[in-house]
């Protein structure tokens, strides 16, 4: 479609309490499902500063915070990476993970720039690459700005998914979706590889 991935330069708007109103830390980490013991191994999709990567640390294990662009690392380290966050650079398309060698991955306002058909750099059909590396029965959650809302925030709509698009993809890559939520201005989705 021609336009470019997120712009470090709006880095700043990642950092603002007032977005756990399009997804909060609570429902994020009951949808991952990861147990009591905190040691699972997780990956955040397009981590960006680490907004949720931080939330979801604090219940994991260790989180990959993988993202392509260096820079949206480097402003995560000025923020501070807790002890077991790893900072990857690498595209969801092309993850430097064995096959299963995680517990559970979620991607959080960034599904519209890897997925499907290639809306964004990411090229096309990396929700297949984030099912090779989960675990059987690990789970992938996604919240997205949905094509249904009316683009009050996040990226113009007709650069979205909505909901139904977002299940056709995750189910043609294999996954079992175990819930699905049109909401206003975002979509959630739970699937289980
Ligand atoms: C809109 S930001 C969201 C960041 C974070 N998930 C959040 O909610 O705060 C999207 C991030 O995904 C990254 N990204 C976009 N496409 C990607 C891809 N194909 N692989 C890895 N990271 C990607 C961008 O560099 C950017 O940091």
């Amino acid at each position: 479609m021609g336009f470019h991935t997120f712009d470090p330069e709006s880095a700043d708007k990642l950092e603002d309490d007032s977005r756990y109103r399009y997804l909060s830390r609570e429902e994020l980490v009951a949808a991952l499902a990861l147990g009591s013991d905190r040691d699972a191994a997780v990956a955040d999709l397009g981590s960006g500063t680490g907004f949720y990567t931080d939330d979801v640390a604090a219940f994991a294990g260790e989180v990959r915070a993988v993202d392509v662009q260096d820079e949206m690392h480097e402003l995560y380290r000025e923020k501070g990476v807790p002890e077991n966050v790893a900072l990857v650079t690498a595209d969801v398309g092309d993850l430097p993970f064995a096959d299963g060698e995680l517990d559970a991955a979620f991607s959080t306002m960034t599904f519209h720039e890897f997925a499907g058909d290639g809306h964004g750099d990411g090229g096309s059909g990396a929700e297949t690459e984030v099912a090779r590396v989960l675990a059987d029965g690990g789970r992938f959650v996604v919240a997205d700005w949905s094509a249904s809302g009316e683009g009050e925030s996040g990226p113009p709509v007709d650069e979205r998914y909505d909901r139904d698009e977002a299940v056709e993809l995750l189910e043609d890559a294999g996954f079992e979706v175990v819930r699905a939520d049109e909401r206003p201005e975002t979509f959630f989705v739970v699937a289980q590889a």
